[in-house]
């Protein structure tokens, strides 16, 4: 597209020669009062080499600079110089663009040539795929389509809890109160019950713990019956996980979880050796980080086992093998900082510069209205309950506005689960939150319904009448306060999706989307589109067009379908 932002800046070189064509374009930025201009440029940073003060920079700029076609004005206020962009020009250049793009409308290739791995949901075999998942499923997807849009190589990779002490006591678990056909029927709450029933014996009884010690080191040197268990297991869990994937629209490239790399921990555990970063402490070995300000890294337990800890060095170093990645990203709970910071840290003593490239993208906790999530205790919310939930809820609100509408189920579901979703990356990431259904499932304000509708609504505009994107449109006749404010969010949305991505915030995204949804009704409520004016309706229709086309791309990048009708 004619990019204002870079012709600025080219424009604005021609008169600044003390700073390069890339600097002046990092500077170039939108005034928040859009009644200010459609950019800005600071002259702070040029006092020192004009030797004059930032408001006699601007104004002088100003006097130099010769205004150019898509420009309507340039002003000088307090140190900045102000851009009003010609509205016909920047009506055409935006739609037009977006017209031709169309789901290909705000991606990019900054990514390009660039791997980028994105590790997220990473559920714990044999238990409950709570509420409190959908964070990291929902941060992580949402960042996987996000990176993909903007041209980068992406490795989805779901890291699954399928390894560690845990296993050791859920064969014994099995084995004394397991009973396979009843497991089979609902693994998860079975599994869980005979888990929780564990730690229940176990405070009387500690010799449990001993034959779950000794079952895990089975399962490690691959005894047949552990593994066999152990296998069972993790099939049984992972159908049911896979549903709730399948309802998310959630999709992984890799599924390896902890015990992929239980045959690559010897080579780890040797590497720390021999680099002397690893010292005997009671039996046990760890690594010393007080230097640092971090309490000490668990290495092997006094018993040999291999830890958590080692599992995600050996797992980062063999990503970096296998992948080559040049980022990788951890989507986890901010209650796992200190393992992050620990293990990071590790990886730099161990000499590899990608520490630097493995991020921990952490988030707050989401509790439901009726109380926090846990499943110790067994008092847990099950994610699919909730989505069941709400598409049940959903349906019923069809069935009584619109019950007409055919695919009806199909829609429930993208408008019932999409809410859910929507509500879960509205949130500010390191935010905790509390959960409301209720709230969730509104039509009105923030939610992923309202979007939604807005882009049902553009749909059925578009529905009515026919209109040729080709036809000749008369860009003059969307230059109207509110027309231009959807124009100018139009403009922004690859901005918002580089920004997203930049900051590991989908919420960046979802703010934007209801944004534009908001801006497009006031331009709706405004304006009647179908007008006999044959040319105002033709750039009307536009408007709507395009609004429909970004609104369903940022639906998308947030993971949520954008039905026609509901
Ligand atoms: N399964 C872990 C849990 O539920 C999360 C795994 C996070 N990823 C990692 N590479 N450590 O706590």
């Amino acid at each position: 597209m004619h990019n204002y932002k870079n012709a600025i800046a080219e424009l604005l070189k021609k008169h600044i020669d003390a700073m390069t064509y890339e600097e002046i374009l990092e500077l170039v930025e939108h005034p928040k009062n859009t009644s200010m201009g459609d950019f800005a440029f600071p002259c702070f940073k040029l006092s020192k080499a004009f030797r004059k003060a930032p408001n006699m920079i601007a104004e002088s700029l100003k006097e130099e600079i010769v205004i150019p076609e898509f420009i309507d004005q340039i002003e000088a206020v307090s140190g900045f110089l102000n851009f009003k962009v010609n509205s016909t020009h920047f009506a055409k250049v935006v739609i037009e663009e977006v017209m031709s793009k169309k789901d290909k409308y705000g991606s990019s290739d900054v990514g390009e040539g660039k791997k980028t791995i994105i590790e997220y949901s990473s559920v714990n075999i044999a238990k409950p795929f709570h509420m409190g998942h959908i964070r990291s499923t929902m941060i992580g997807e949402s960042l996987h389509r996000i990176y993909k849009f903007l041209g980068y190589e992406t490795v989805a990779i779901n890291h699954l809890g399928d390894y560690g002490t845990q296993f050791g006591k859920l064969i014994v678990a099995y084995k004394l109160w397991g009973d396979k056909e009843v497991i089979e029927k609902d693994p998860i709450p079975e599994l869980l019950k005979i888990y929780v029933k564990f730690h229940q014996e176990a405070e009387n009884n500690p010799s449990l713990e001993d034959e779950a010690r000794s079952w895990f080191t089975k399962l490690e040197n691959n005894d047949p019956e552990a593994v066999e268990l152990w296998t069972l297991f993790k099939e049984m869990s992972l159908k049911v996980f896979n549903r709730v994937y399948e309802k998310l629209g959630v999709t992984f490239d890799s599924y390896a979880g902890e015990s992929f790399y239980s045959d690559k921990m010897p080579m780890i555990l040797k590497e720390l050796r021999d680099k002397n970063i690893v010292v005997k402490s009671e039996g046990a070995e760890i690594v010393d980080l007080e230097k640092y300000g971090i309490p000490p890294a668990l290495i092997t337990k006094k018993d040999g086992s291999s830890l958590y800890l080692t599992r995600d060095l050996a797992a980062a170093k063999y990503r970096k093998d296998f992948y080559d990645f040049d980022k990788n990203i951890y989507v986890v709970g901010s209650a796992q900082k200190l393992h992050f910071q620990q293990w990071i840290k590790i990886i730099e003593l161990m000499g590899y510069e990608w520490h630097k490239d493995c991020i921990h993208v952490d988030f707050g906790m989401v509790a439901l209205e009726a109380g926090s999530l846990s499943t110790r205790k067994g008092n847990v919310v099950f994610l699919e309950d909730v989505l069941d939930k709400a598409v049940e809820q959903t349906l019923e609100i069809i069935n009584e506005k619109n019950p007409d509408l055919t695919n009806k189920e199909e829609v429930a579901k993208d408008i019932g689960i999409g809410a859910v979703v929507f509500q879960e990356l509205y949130t500010t990431r390191n935010k905790d939150y509390t959960f409301s259904l209720e709230k969730t499932l509104s039509f009105e304000g923030e939610t992923g319904p309202y979007v939604q509708y807005t882009h049902a609504r553009a749909c059925s505009v578009l529905r009515k009448v026919s209109f040729d994107p080709q036809s000749n449109i008369d860009y003059s006749l969307l230059t109207d306060e509110v027309s231009k404010d959807v124009v100018r969010l139009l403009a922004k949305f690859n901005e918002i999706v580089v920004l997203a991505h930049k900051n590991y915030e989908p919420h960046t995204v979802a703010r934007y989307a209801v944004e534009l949804a908001q801006n497009f009704n006031h331009f709706y409520h405004d304006n009647a589109i179908l007008v006999d004016d044959e040319a105002l309706k033709n750039a009307r229709l536009a408007l709507v067009y395009s609004t429909k086309v970004v609104l369903e791309n940022a639906l998308k990048l947030v993971c949520l379908k954008a039905p026609e009708q509901m």
